[in-house]
């Protein structure tokens, strides 16, 4: 069984291609045009789905050394996402799966997260808990099976991966700056500067607060010396990346108090940040948790995981048909 995944829900096009759960290429083509602007720009975005879309598929069947006469289902990203972005592959996903007259697959990107874990060994077994945390979202998922998912805890307001580039926005860091502020943090101290850890009920999450802290921190103590931020810039990052994992780790360890559930998984964009993966490892260890943290590769937005996914769903015979259209804001 042959599956060729496009994943385009944001500004990475991607294809990959799936071959009896052994995963044969996965071929990541990321937009480098958004970095001027300081964010993702949703029209540019689509536009250059439009572009990569075809040699990153065709380069995906290469590498696999698969032809397209040889594929069993064709695999999109149905949502959440940028709706111009999600339209370009589900697109091109229709139409190759109408023109070879194949399967279509529609498959949640959020769930394609969780089950990226499935890719390669280890593989969680089933019940496991995940944080989802990436740039549109933060989620503690229960997961009780490949298709059986809840999501019992998430934030009010804006997801981690925001508060991260967000507030390298405000250190003058060029967007992404999530990646830029692992990279900073590495030099510095932690514990240099403290902003509040907000409070939320249960297991939900709130990033907006530390956002304002941090504009007053730096609007004040950059009144008194204009190059605090240049000279603080490690200790800085530090303290920003410290505070948000210990607020993403708290509700992790509540919400193991609270289902009992001890395989613990990281999945998203920002599980690719070393301090939270550190910091995770170490957390397991002394709460004698099995912990699972994915490659680099399949954490940001990938078409390997979509293929996984899709494998699942292929399995269960749950398939889409061509009046399908994407939804942006589709929930686990
Ligand atoms: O999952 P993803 O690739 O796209 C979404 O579905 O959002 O996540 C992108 C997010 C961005 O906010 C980016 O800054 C963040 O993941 N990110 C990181 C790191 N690598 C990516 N944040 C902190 N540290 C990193 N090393
Ligand atoms: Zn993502």
């Amino acid at each position: 069984m042959n599956i060729l995944a496009i994943e385009s829900s944001c500004d990475e096009t991607s294809a990959a291609v799936l071959s009896n759960g052994h995963l044969l290429s996965n071929i990541i083509a990321t937009q480098l045009i958004h970095e001027q602007y300081g964010g993702v720009v949703p029209e540019l975005a689509s536009r250059a789905h439009q572009q990569h879309i075809m040699p990153v598929v065709e380069r995906a069947l290469l590498d696999a050394n698969i032809a397209k006469t040889d594929l069993s289902a064709v695999a999109f990203t149905r949502g959440p996402g940028l709706l111009g972005s999600l339209l370009v592959g589900a697109s091109f996903a229709k139409a190759l799966a109408l023109g070879l007259n194949i399967p279509l697959i529609d498959v949640n990107h959020m769930q394609a997260h969780v089950l990226a874990h499935f890719i390669e060994a280890p593989r969680p077994p089933f019940p496991f808990l995940c944080l989802t945390v990436s740039g549109g979202h933060t989620q503690l998922v229960r997961i009780d099976g490949p298709l059986s998912m809840t999501v019992i805890g998430q934030t009010q307001d804006d997801a981690v991966g925001e508060a991260f580039d967000k507030s390298a926005k405000l250190l003058g860091l060029p967007y992404p700056g999530g990646p830029l502020i692992d990279r900073y943090a590495k030099a510095g101290n932690p514990l240099a500067f403290r902003f509040p850890l907000g409070e939320m009920p249960g297991l939900d999450y709130s990033f907006s607060g530390i956002k304002t802290a941090i504009l007053y921190f730096l609007r004040d103590n950059t009144k008194t010396n204009p190059d605090f931020i240049q000279q603080n810039l490690p200790d800085i990052c530090a303290s920003i990346q410290h505070t948000l994992i210990q607020m993403l780790l708290t509700k992790l360890k509540r919400a193991v108090r609270e289902t009992g559930i001890r395989h613990i998984a990281i999945a998203g964009g920002v599980s690719a940040n070393s301090g939270l993966r550190s910091a995770l490892t170490q957390l397991g260890d002394e709460q004698g948790w099995t912990v699972y943290i994915p490659r680099f590769e399949y954490c940001t937005d990938n078409a390997a995981m979509i293929a996984m996914a899709a494998q699942f769903k292929y399995e269960a015979g749950i398939f889409a048909d061509q009046t399908i259209s994407p939804l942006p804001r589709l929930h686990v």
